[in-house]
């Protein structure tokens, strides 16, 4: 198992319906968040991917750029805008709210990917963790869902990133597990509140994803058996595996699914 950057072939099927839109994805520089802009581009989607590691940002829409244009995914891949941005920053949502808007001259899709995950037991966590972990991971969400709302119009989406940890607790992960459980009612808020303006609201509760976030366990031998042992499909998924989902949820086929979570984990959630 590896990290993710430039080394994945692009999902290869073109989709009319979403070509020429517009996406901003949180997170982007690496991991889920890279390949989900990749995954978008491939489709047509313009997307602005906002990272807080403002260099990684950059050399990554070079690199998915480059990735696309020797894959020929589609007639016209989508462009991938670099953009600098702290989710616990209100005001940088807005930011890259309206670079979008000001590029592309629409906002259709927004992906709520950007999360940090402290390892810590529920008696060592400490008060700058649980500020970082909600700040992050909560505040994020709901800064960026705020911006997106604001900047798009009836039929727009937005998908949050929650995870199986908050459908299912594992020890040392307590700061983590509130966050995404906060993150999972928080979309169903949104959802109720944002349908009076056509805007779905979504989220995503992968499992274990083979990324830069889980290598704390991939690097410990028996806590990697561990994890292949209960997860019912016993390996690691794949970024590319969370962003079929996620394409559905932004796509027209899901245009009466709002306030759901789907769990993307092997079926871990169950045991
Ligand atoms: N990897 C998994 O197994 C897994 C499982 C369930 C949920 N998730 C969630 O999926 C999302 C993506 O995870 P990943 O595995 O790709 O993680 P990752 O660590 O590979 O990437 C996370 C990205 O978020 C960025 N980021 C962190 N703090 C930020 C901030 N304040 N502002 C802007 N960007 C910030 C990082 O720079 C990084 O590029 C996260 O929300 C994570 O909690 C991951």
């Amino acid at each position: 198992m590896s990290d993710t950057r430039a080394q994945h072939t692009p999902m290869t099927v073109v989709h009319p319906e979403f070509e020429g839109k517009v996406a901003v994805v949180t997170g982007a520089a690496q991991g889920m968040g890279a390949r989900f802009t990749a995954a978008l581009a491939s489709r047509g989607v313009h997307v602005v991917g906002a990272d807080i590691d403002a260099d990684r940002m950059r050399a990554t829409a070079d690199d998915l750029t480059a990735e696309l244009a020797a894959a020929s995914v589609a007639d016209k891949p989508g462009e991938i805008v670099a953009a600098t941005v702290d989710v616990t920053e209100a005001q940088d949502h807005e930011t890259i709210a309206k670079l979008a808007t000001t590029r592309f001259g629409r906002l259709d899709f927004w992906v709520n990917n950007a999360g940090i995950f402290p390892y810590a037991v529920a008696d060592e966590i400490t008060p700058e963790q649980l500020d970082a972990t909600l700040s992050v991971n909560v505040e994020g969400v709901l800064y960026g869902a705020q911006a997106a709302a604001r900047h798009m119009g009836p039929g727009g989406a937005i998908v949050n990133m929650s995870s199986v940890s908050a459908l299912r607790v594992r020890k040392g992960r307590g700061a983590y597990c509130a966050s995404k459980a906060a993150v999972a009612h928080l979309t169903e808020s949104l959802a109720v509140e944002f349908g009076d303006k056509g805007i779905r609201v979504n989220a995503l509760a992968p499992g274990y994803i083979d990324t830069a976030m889980t290598r704390w366990a991939k690097d410990d031998p028996a806590t990697l058996q561990h994890a292949l042992d209960v997860v019912p499909l016993h390996r690691f998924g794949s970024p590319e595996e969370v962003a079929g989902p996620l394409l559905f949820l932004l796509s027209d086929s899901a245009r009466y699914v709002t306030g759901h979570s789907i769990a993307v984990d092997g079926g871990s959630r169950h045991v």
